[in-house]
């Protein structure tokens, strides 16, 4: 009781302040979204996600140098597809030579070490923008969920080191683990979108990626985001059926998820935070209404905070600069 008791004690200097402050970043604990296009010496500005860049594979080999020399260890991988490539079956996601394949082989060669994970969907390859195969206006489940274990092995033999599956079809992870440990891929890890909510804040991606819904929404597979219980009930089975590591996305609006998730969970929890928290921090702080270093540094904590041990991020470079 005061005066005894006086909270500011611990607050009066930085030395204090870190002495006894619980949570701390690094830059281990980022994993870095990157877009990959075809071409050669492309490096695209992409409008609704400033300072941000879709690369060709020559771009992309110096980028993750970079990013290992700076103590980034991870990224995430997402290909924009040629409109003439796609179709309803995801017929260009498992083309040993399709894009995702000679990404993963071109960044290995460029950055041995650093971790490659891969986005699992079939968003960027379908005529229709959905994450799965389209019959009459629905989104089927099982045959999707053939494709996108089979899409699953052709990373791993490309040399992926986790697999992300963002899809939320029914089951993927059992049929990807089965499938990647009949034909040997025991370490090929998986990263599971265990919580996915159907949200506004992927616009910007959408639009990087040319992967928009071409009729309806996503709501029949992407979580509903009034309900909070789902999102255990979900990574649990993920958990069950084979996953290393469960994501909650987005990330900002979700904090009450990730809480919940660390109460209950025993593997690592990864947080994404999406395009759109990416284009409202930029947008803002262009207008010179936040301090962007601040306030990214800010939600950035928060996720930690919240129970995520790592951080999906369109600030990852950001975050380094300004870690020191
Ligand atoms: C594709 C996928 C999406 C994102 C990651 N993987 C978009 C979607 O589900 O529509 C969003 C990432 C972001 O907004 O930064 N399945």
């Amino acid at each position: 009781m005061y005066p005894i008791k006086r909270n500011r004690r611990l607050r009066s200097s930085e030395a204090l302040r870190s002495l006894v402050r619980e949570q701390i970043i690094t830059p281990s604990d980022f994993i870095v979204p990157l877009f990959i296009a075809e071409g050669k010496d492309i490096k695209e500005r992409i409008p609704s996600m400033p300072d941000y860049y879709r690369m060709s594979l020559d771009h992309t080999k110096k980028e993750v140098l970079e990013l290992w020399n700076m103590g980034l260890k991870s990224v995430l991988l997402f290909v924009k597809v040629p409109e003439e490539l796609k179709d309803n079956k995801g017929t260009e996601a498992i083309n040993p030579k399709g894009l995702m394949q000679r990404a993963i082989s071109a960044i290995k060669e460029a950055a041995p070490k650093i971790i490659i994970m891969t986005d699992v969907a079939l968003d960027p390859y379908s005529s229709f923008g959905h994450d799965g195969i389209v019959e009459n206006n629905k989104i089927l489940n099982d045959t999707t969920v053939e494709v996108l274990a089979q899409m699953a092995l052709s990373h791993a033999q490309a040399g992926a080191d986790i697999i992300a599956p963002s899809d939320m079809m029914d089951g993927r992870i059992l049929a990807i683990r089965t499938l990647l440990e009949q034909e040997k891929f025991h370490n090929t890890g998986i990263l599971s979108y265990s919580a996915k909510y159907a949200s506004g804040f992927y616009g910007p991606f959408r639009s990087a990626l040319d992967s928009a819904p071409g009729f309806g929404d996503k709501k029949t597979y992407q979580m509903d985001f009034h309900n909070r219980k789902e999102a255990l009930t979900e990574t649990e089975l993920d958990i069950e059926e084979g996953a290393d590591i469960v994501m909650v996305k987005p990330g900002l609006a979700y904090l009450d998820i990730i809480r919940d998730l660390s109460n209950q969970i025993e593997i690592p929890i990864a947080a994404y935070q999406v395009s759109g928290e990416y284009a409202m921090l930029k947008a803002a702080s262009q207008k010179g209404w936040i301090d962007y270093d601040a306030v990214m540094y800010e939600q950035l904590v928060s996720f930690k905070r919240a129970g995520a041990s790592l951080i999906a991020t369109y600030c990852s470079k950001d975050a380094v600069r300004i870690l020191g």
